[in-house]
């Protein structure tokens, strides 16, 4: 398993990220004006379909101003610094990258957010939380990169209280392989995706009970074909991040949704009463 750590770790390492972020941030204002949490949408929204998934999946959970939130797997930390802003609630994110733990803290820095919004670098697999911590949590593009699910799943509602929602939005594995390197994977060996069924498998046992189960697939495939016509985008971007490939890593994922081999899923779930 710490081999496939270091490999996600690996991955995410982005060395001198702050610094890089710093160039096309100038363009968005002088540093010592806050910047609001949608202007950072188009580097800090590490998943397919970017801030309107975050929106919508945040809506389904049902998140409100007195809730504490868990974001896990968080990333830049654009949907935790978004949660905060449009819900009023207070927002933890925990990610496996230091790197991206350290960004998070320097954007939430730059939104006038932390006060509201902190991170910590640890793996999902071992929540640094007490039990019954949040009201909700949050998991969005990151169980692909996780093997032992069960253990996943069960960290996330150990921390969650009885009664609280589990949110999940994920790729998952349909019909044959999809094409490398991916945003997520450059090879397969820290790609660990399921089915959609076989993530309903893995989630209900930890304690849950399904709400919302929707297939977004389709949703996603027109997204990937407006952004192909639309062309390079103008904002600041993933790319900022993870480099120059990243649009041929992004490109493989829309074609492998295109051709019906991966699937985007979105599923709310209810943390069971009792353990
Ligand atoms: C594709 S990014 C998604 C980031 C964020 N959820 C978002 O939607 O903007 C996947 C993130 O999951 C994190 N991650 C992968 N495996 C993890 C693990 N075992 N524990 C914690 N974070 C993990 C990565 O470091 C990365 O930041």
């Amino acid at each position: 398993m710490t081999d496939l750590l270091d490999g996600v770790r690996d991955h995410y390492r982005a060395t001198g990220l702050i610094e890089r972020l710093k160039a096309p941030l100038a363009a968005l204002g002088p540093e010592e004006r806050p910047l609001a949490p949608e202007q950072l949408s188009g580097l800090d929204q590490f998943h397919t379909r970017g801030l309107a998934a975050t929106t919508e999946l945040a809506k389904l959970a049902g998140i409100t101003g007195d809730m504490r939130v868990l974001d896990v797997g968080s990333g830049l930390g654009g949907p935790a610094r978004f949660l905060a802003a449009a819900h009023g609630c207070r927002v933890t994110g925990v990610d496996l990258s230091e790197s991206f733990v350290e960004a998070a803290r320097y954007l939430t820095g730059r939104t006038g957010q932390s006060g509201q919004v902190s991170f910590e670098a640890a793996s999902a697999l071992e929540l640094p939380f007490d039990d019954a911590s949040f009201d909700v949590a949050l998991l969005q593009h990151v169980a692909m990169n996780i093997a032992d699910r069960a253990r996943l799943y069960r960290e996330i509602r150990r921390v969650l209280k009885p009664g609280g929602r589990f949110a999940t939005y994920d790729v998952v594995l349909r019909d044959g392989e999809p094409h490398y390197p991916l945003p997520w994977a450059r090879t397969p060996a820290t790609s660990l995706l399921l089915t959609a069924e076989a993530t309903r498998e893995a989630i209900e046992p930890a304690g849950f009970q399904t709400l919302i189960w929707h297939d977004d697939t389709e949703t996603a495939k027109a997204w990937f074909a407006e952004l192909r016509a639309s062309g390079p985008p103008s904002s600041p971007n993933l790319g900022v991040v993870m480099g120059p490939e990243f649009a041929q890593l992004a490109a493989n994922l829309g074609r492998s949704l295109m051709e019906g081999r991966l699937g985007i899923l979105t599923a709310v779930f209810e943390a069971a009463t009792v353990r």
